[in-house]
This record gives C-alpha cells, structure tokens and sequence, in this order.
C-alpha cells in the first residue's frame, strides 16, 4: 500500500513516541509515512531513524514556530511532553499551548494528546491530605496534563485524549527497581498499600497509538486510558522475586515516607502513588485492559515484559 499520509511524531527519540515509529514501520501496510521530531537531527538516535528511511525534522516544543513547521502537510500527529527533562508545570503548561496553537494553524485531521489526569479534580489545592507542591500542584507532572485537555477539545481540534499508564520500564530507567535492604532481600518500594498499580511497557504506548490512529475517526473526541497490566505490590514482588531468582519483597510505606526520599521528583511521586490508590477505582477504571488488546494485540503483560526485561534491571 502506498504510505502518503504523513504523521508527525514528537518525541520519536524517546519512549511513547519511539514505540509509535516502530509501530508504523514494523506495518507494511501502513498509509502512513512517519515525520519524526528531534531536537537534533545529529544525535545517533536521530541518524539511526534517518538511516531507517525515516524523514527527521528537527522542532522544539517551547517554539511554536518550529511546531508549526513540523506539522507541515501532514496529516496526523503524536504529542507528548517531556516534564522530566525541566519538572517544571508551567513550562509544561506553555509547551502544550504551543501544541494547540500550531495544530490550530494545522491541516491535522487526527492528533493524540498523550496526558494524565489533573488530581486537583479529586483533591483540591485546600485538601491537605497531602501536600501542595509549588503553590499550584499537587502531582506537577500529572496536572499540567490533564488540565489542558479540555482546551484542546475547545480549540476544536480532532483530538483523542490518551491517558497512559506506570511504565514497568522505570525498573529500569528511573531507579525504582528493587533495592538491597541490610538483610540482603531486595525490597520494592512504593506507597500504595494493597491497591493494584495500573502498568504498561513503554513501548507499547506507541503501539495503542497506532492502533487509535488505524481506526481512523472512532476515536477522535474521546478520552482513551491504555494499561497492560493492574497489579498490587505483592504480586509485582513475587513476579520480580521469580524473574530475577532473588527475593523481592513489597515494602509498603506511607506516601509521607516516600515523599521524603529526597531524590529529585520524590513530593510528585509520592503524591501521584497516593492519587493512584486513594482514587484507585477512578484512576484504573478509565484504564480498559481489554480496549489496549484490541488497540494493540501485542499488548504485554507483566510477566511477558519481565520475560524480556528483567535482565536490565539493575541490582545493587
Ligand atoms: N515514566 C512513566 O512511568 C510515565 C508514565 C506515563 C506518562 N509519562 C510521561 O511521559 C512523558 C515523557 O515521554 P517519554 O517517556 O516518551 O520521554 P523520553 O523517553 O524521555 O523521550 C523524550 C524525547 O523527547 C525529546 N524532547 C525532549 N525535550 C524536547 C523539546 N523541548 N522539544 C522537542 N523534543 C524534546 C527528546 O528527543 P531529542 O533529544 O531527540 O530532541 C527525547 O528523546 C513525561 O511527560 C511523563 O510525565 C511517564
């Protein structure tokens, strides 16, 4: 089949919008020709694509101009932020303007916003449950997402709303994997009592969004949440345990402990794991395992991810 569609992705470096170009590539069959957005069309990740056959532009998200230019001629777009390169809300916040005034000027006829619910919807600024981080937030990096998603819908733009899911690849990546307690067991820690955890591969983000892509309008105006996998922190520590022959074990700690941590982003986190299991029927109840199956058939559960993945994470 002819690709002539183009579809722009941003972040085709990373992870959701990595996972988006291997998708489409990996379809022979697919109407679209991918554009993929870099900062720096030099990088060996951006040649590695360009050496694919991939057309790679170079845009910044903080420059609607260079959006803008992205988004030329093409048909479809993939938008995603990037809050752990800055952790700041607001910047955040502009870079997603800057999304919607580009696609406003755009002939997009799709575009899939990738976002995260705006907890003050549940727990409000004067809720002291927990706390309020940088006078305006309580989880920065979830609410600066989701409370722009109406204003994409009233720009009326043909958005689908994807609501992503915990990758199981922050094992990996962003130092959350089981670590050594003095005993010598490896301890998984995150503060969301017996409640499940709603999961995903990274990669199979992209993958859920190709699926949406493929259905044409059926998802255009709606809100999708994509999960591979809702499980409690027992059930990942005894699949952890197996998978990597150690015993790993579920330290369940209050959200005030881990906000303590101390690493960069642990008051964020802390709160999002307190969202994620004080409202765990709202948050995992828009996250429909079954509609991510039909998304994507290869969508991956926990022990399959582990079955390919737990070699990487590292042990201490
Ligand atoms: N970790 C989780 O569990 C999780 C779960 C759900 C949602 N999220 C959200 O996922 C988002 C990050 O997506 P990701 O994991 O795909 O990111 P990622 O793997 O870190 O990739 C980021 C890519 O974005 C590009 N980029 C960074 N700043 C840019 C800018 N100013 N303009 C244009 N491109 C820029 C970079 O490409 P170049 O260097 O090539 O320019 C980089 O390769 C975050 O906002 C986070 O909140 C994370």
């Amino acid at each position: 089949m002819e690709s002539n569609k183009i579809i722009t992705v941003f972040g085709a470096t990373g992870a959701q919008g990595g996972g988006l170009v291997n998708a489409i590539l990996a379809d022979s069959t697919s109407v679209y020709q991918v554009r993929a957005v870099t900062r720096n069309a030099n990088s060996d990740k951006a040649k590695a694509l360009a050496q694919l056959g991939v057309e790679v532009v170079e845009a910044n998200i903080d420059d609607p101009k260079s959006i803008k230019n992205a988004l030329e001629g093409a048909d479809a777009a993939y938008f995603v932020t990037f809050f752990w390169e800055h952790f700041s809300a607001e910047k955040e916040y502009q870079q997603i303007l800057n999304f919607i005034e580009a696609a406003k000027e755009s002939q997009l006829k799709h575009l899939i916003w990738s976002t995260l619910e705006d907890t003050r919807n549940w727990v409000p600024l004067d809720d002291d449950r927990m706390p309020t981080l940088n006078g305006n937030y309580k989880v920065p990096h979830f609410d600066s997402k989701g409370s722009a998603d109406h204003l994409f819908v009233e720009a009326g733009l043909p958005v689908t709303l994807l609501r992503t899911s915990f990758y199981w690849d922050n094992f990996i990546y962003f130092g959350m994997g089981p670590k050594k307690g003095d005993d010598g067991n490896y301890y998984l820690t995150f503060p969301m009592d017996d409640k499940t955890l709603a999961g995903m591969a990274a990669e199979d983000i992209g993958k859920c969004a190709y699926g949406i892509f493929k259905t044409g309008s059926e998802f255009i105006g709606k809100t999708v949440g994509i999960v591979g996998e809702k499980l409690n922190g027992n059930d990942m520590a005894a699949q952890l345990s197996k998978a990597l022959g150690i015993q790993v074990i579920y330290n369940n700690v209050s959200p005030e402990v881990y906000r303590s941590f101390g690493f960069p982003g642990a008051d964020d986190l802390g709160n999002m794991f307190q969202f994620k299991r004080d409202f765990n029927d709202d948050f995992n109840g828009i996250r429909d395992e079954k509609l991510s199956r039909v998304l994507n058939p290869q969508m991956q559960n926990f022990h399959q991810w582990l079955s390919l993945n737990a070699s990487q994470i590292p042990l201490d």
